[in-house]
């Protein structure tokens, strides 16, 4: 099932999301819709709270950016409950942007490789390192857990010269081929 995309200005997209509890019905369900929004909409990471779900959960399908990193081909999951639990590396910066704030692109800078603790679709805890560009959008998606967005991470001035784009955002005034809802 394909939802709409919450745009920026959803009270949805500020709210700190809720675990995951292991019999949330029909968790294949969600994940497989998540997916399916995600590829609709052309994006390569998509969390809950995008389609209006405050759920500590998150996709990434990075397969489309393997010609950056070869690495990133197979990359494909869905995080439950993640937790970051180091950050390594100096911060650096690469552009980003983001399905609920469309055609906005900024440089965010983040760590450049993290070790995340989540759960895999059968509620099996798993420990693992991504470093790179896999590493940078797990934090972006991850951000959306807690509320955040990636303009959160840019200057003031930045965003003061944004702010235009997106009051017209938030009040659904974009121009994507997929469908949004703003609120
Ligand atoms: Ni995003």
């Amino acid at each position: 099932m394909i939802y709409p995309v919450f745009l920026y200005g959803s009270p949805v997209l500020r709210k700190v999301a809720a675990e995951v509890p292991e019999d949330y019905p029909d968790l294949d369900h969600l994940i497989d819709s998540m997916f399916e929004t995600m590829y609709h909409s052309e994006g390569i990471g998509l969390a809950a709270p995008q389609i209006g779900k405050s759920l500590r959960i998150f996709v990434i399908d990075a397969s489309p950016l393997e010609e950056d990193d070869p690495s990133l081909k197979d990359f494909k999951r869905v995080f439950i409950n993640p937790q970051i639990i180091s950050y390594e590396g100096e911060p650096e910066k690469y552009n980003e942007g983001c399905l609920s704030i469309p055609e906005i692109r900024e440089d965010v800078e983040r760590e450049t490789s993290v070790m995340i603790r989540f759960c895999d679709k059968y509620f099996r805890y798993r420990e693992e390192y991504f470093e790179g560009i896999a590493a940078r959008i797990i934090q972006h998606e991850y951000d959306h857990l807690e509320g955040k967005l990636f303009i959160d991470r840019i200057s003031p001035l930045r965003k003061r010269l944004l702010k235009r784009k997106l009051t017209s955002i938030s009040k659904g005034k974009v121009d994507v081929r997929y469908r949004v809802k703003h609120v």
